[in-house]
């Protein structure tokens, strides 16, 4: 594996690549999500490469942008262990060097993730817009759990007229159904706990449409009674292109709930 830190470098790789390339954008602190998004890559593609980037630009101000868990040796090794062929870690002013211009995401990016976090989704996109510039990638792979981004930036593949395709991957969970997250850490015993009745609520919620409900109203009314008097923030039910739907669309709908376990914000989806 060749650990790549300047532009140069890794465009004069990509430049003599001709084979399919597999990418994996990440701002590092890996975890079995990640992986089962490298191991993806590794199986479909000639050359697999990875970024780890804590992108300061889809951190709003006050947020834990400084905080955020840097592991790059522990990281290294995982993509070592993954047989990655090129890592690239960019340092801040090799990705962002003077004012420039800026992309503006469309206005779904400022409800539900994007209504807590205004203009996180225009960071994201900048940056993987960048990302995608420098690696070329013939399929970049992104998880299913951050619903909301992976459906923005297909919509900006296809707005820019990307040669790129995107793979939806699948959300890895514990054993007990939790999806994986790096701030599962931060729970304590009774939220870590708790925190199954999120995906509890997702699971009655695909039984309630596996018996042929297709009321939004009543699949939202279930997963408000599975979660009890948990801290909800929102439960949604919407199309892969993030609009809110009132029936059940089957291969086209995405259940979202949010909910909060002291200061532990926790995401989970599935998708019908
Ligand atoms: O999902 C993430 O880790 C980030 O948002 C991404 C896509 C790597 C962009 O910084």
């Amino acid at each position: 594996m060749k650990i790549l830190k300047t532009i140069e470098e890794l465009q004069n790789i990509r430049k003599n690549i001709t084979s399919n390339v597999g990418f994996v954008p990440t701002m590092g602190a890996l975890h079995d999500g990640h992986i089962s998004l490298i191991k993806k890559a590794r199986i479909e593609n000639d050359v697999v490469i990875v970024s780890i980037f804590v992108n300061p630009t889809q951190f709003l101000p006050g947020e834990d942008l400084d905080a955020y868990p840097r592991k790059d040796e522990a990281d290294k090794k995982i993509c070592e262990m993954c047989q990655v062929d090129y890592l690239f870690m960019p340092e801040i002013k090799t990705m962002y060097t003077k004012e420039e211009v800026l992309l503006k995401a469309p206005n779904k990016s400022y409800i539900l993730e994007g209504k807590t976090r205004p203009g996180h989704f225009d960071g994201v996109l900048q940056v993987v817009l960048k990302l995608f510039g420098i690696t070329q990638p013939t399929n970049a792979y992104f998880g299913k759990k951050d619903a909301q981004q992976l459906s923005l930036i297909t919509q900006m593949v296809k707005d820019f007229f990307l040669p790129i395709n995107i793979v939806a991957c699948e959300i890895i969970r514990e054993s007990d159904g939790l999806a994986l997250s790096s701030r599962n850490i931060y729970l304590d015993e009774k939220q870590r706990k708790d925190s199954l009745l999120i995906s509890k609520s997702l699971y009655a919620a695909a039984t309630l449409v596996a018996k042929e409900e297709k009321d939004v109203k009543v699949i939202k009314e279930k997963i408000h009674e599975v979660m009890q008097t948990l801290d909800l923030e929102y439960v949604a039910i919407v199309d892969r292109e993030f609009n809110e739907i009132k029936k059940i669309e089957l291969n086209n709908t995405i259940i979202l709930v949010v909910a909060k376990f002291g200061q532990t914000r926790l995401l989970d989806n599935i998708w019908l």
